[in-house]
């Protein structure tokens, strides 16, 4: 299946890469993501979210719409030269999301470059998008919903794999991607456990044109999240990550021990695996989010907290230092040490060591 062209004559993928200074996407993270966050990585050349139910209601979406519109206006007029990416705003496409219809009607009118959807993928939503010029990417975390939603024209797939935070998929994201790209040529985006540099030039090498990354966004000065939950992050290793439904009754992956603090008994969520039944203890989804957090396996990579400027500046040095440590591998040509920055470094070893 082949991208249309957009009324400038390139595709969705080309388009949407001129305006960005990675390959990346901040995923969209209920209760995390903001206007804030959302700006900051704009502000740094990549995609920046949110979900439109991080606002209670679509007055609000509204409010926050005209924050992103004006703050984007603002970046490009102090600096022309500069890329900003454009933002996008995640919606659940589903009958129990009694405000889909207002809010695609707000970024409809705001002209929202980007539209996230979830669980449905829907003609209708996607024409109206492609009216404004705007881009539909979906959510996937399997073949068959890929398929469904490339014959709803949606621009772009978004392949979610196992290890991602929040509802994960249980396919590994690679094979995912390959397959995939074996019969859809629009925008895809990998996601799962990516965290590094290195990680953003994995999904490019096998086939996918952006990387999504929620959880390590989560570890950034601007993302919402508690400051306990940051530091939970840090202390974690993948094995402390637990995919279970018992919490929203979909599977998800969960921090361990926010589960253990919430009275779960992970040896039984582990043994009834993704059949346990959803406990109930508390009275909502929101309320579920907020007290048992969500991170993916990537959890291992991280144990900081800096701001979204200087994790993008680290993202791309890794992507740059990785390709160029591919370079001397078998097979793949020898450094060219005419080039600055490629010839090996004396192996040092770090403080502490
Ligand atoms: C705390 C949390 C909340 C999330 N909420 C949403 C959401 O509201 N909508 C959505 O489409 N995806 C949501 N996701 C999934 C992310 O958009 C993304 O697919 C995922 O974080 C990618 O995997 P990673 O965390 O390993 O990078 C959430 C993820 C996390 C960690």
């Amino acid at each position: 299946m082949t991208a249309t062209p957009g009324p400038n004559g390139k595709s969705p993928a080309d388009s949407l890469k001129e305006n960005t200074a990675l390959p990346l996407i901040a995923a969209p993270m209920f209760l995390i993501s903001n206007p804030e966050l959302a700006l900051a990585t704009c502000k740094e050349g990549v995609v920046g979210s949110f979900p439109a139910l991080n606002q209670r209601t679509s007055e609000g979406l509204d409010e926050w719409l005209t924050e992103m519109d004006e703050g984007i206006a603002k970046m490009k007029a102090a600096d022309p030269d500069a890329v900003i990416a454009p933002y996008a705003v995640n919606l659940i496409v589903h009958k129990t999301n009694p405000r889909l219809e207002a809010d695609l009607e707000l970024c409809i009118q705001h002209k929202v470059p980007v539209i996230i959807t979830s669980l449905g993928a829907v003609p209708d939503l996607v024409k109206r998008v492609h009216a404004y010029g705007g881009i539909v990417l979906h959510d996937v975390t399997n073949v068959e919903h890929a398929k469904k939603a490339v014959a709803a024209g949606v621009d772009g797939l978004i392949a979610v794999g196992a290890g991602a935070g929040g509802h994960a998929g249980t396919m590994n994201p690679l094979t995912l991607v390959t397959e995939i790209r074996e019969f859809f040529d629009g925008i895809v985006v990998m996601a799962g456990g990516l965290t590094t540099g290195k990680d953003i030039l994995a999904a490019e090498a096998v086939g996918a044109d952006f990387a999504y990354m929620g959880t390590r966004f989560i570890n950034t000065v601007e993302s919402s999240a508690d400051p306990a939950y940051k530091q939970m992050i840090c202390d974690a290793k993948a094995s402390d990550i637990i995919y279970t439904p018992a919490v929203s009754g979909i599977p998800a992956n969960f921090l361990k021990k926010s589960l253990e603090d919430a009275g779960y008994d992970i040896e039984e969520l582990k043994k009834e695996g993704v059949n346990a039944p959803k406990l109930k203890p508390i009275e909502s989804e929101a309320a579920a989010w907020k007290t048992i957090w969500s991170a993916g396996q990537g959890v291992t990579n991280i144990d900081d907290v800096p701001t979204v400027a200087a994790l993008v500046t680290r993202l791309k040095q890794e992507r740059k230092d990785a390709a160029l440590a591919l370079q001397g591998k078998p097979g793949l040509g020898k450094p060219d040490p005419a080039k600055p920055g490629k010839a090996a470094k004396p192996k040092q070893k770090p403080p502490g060591f």
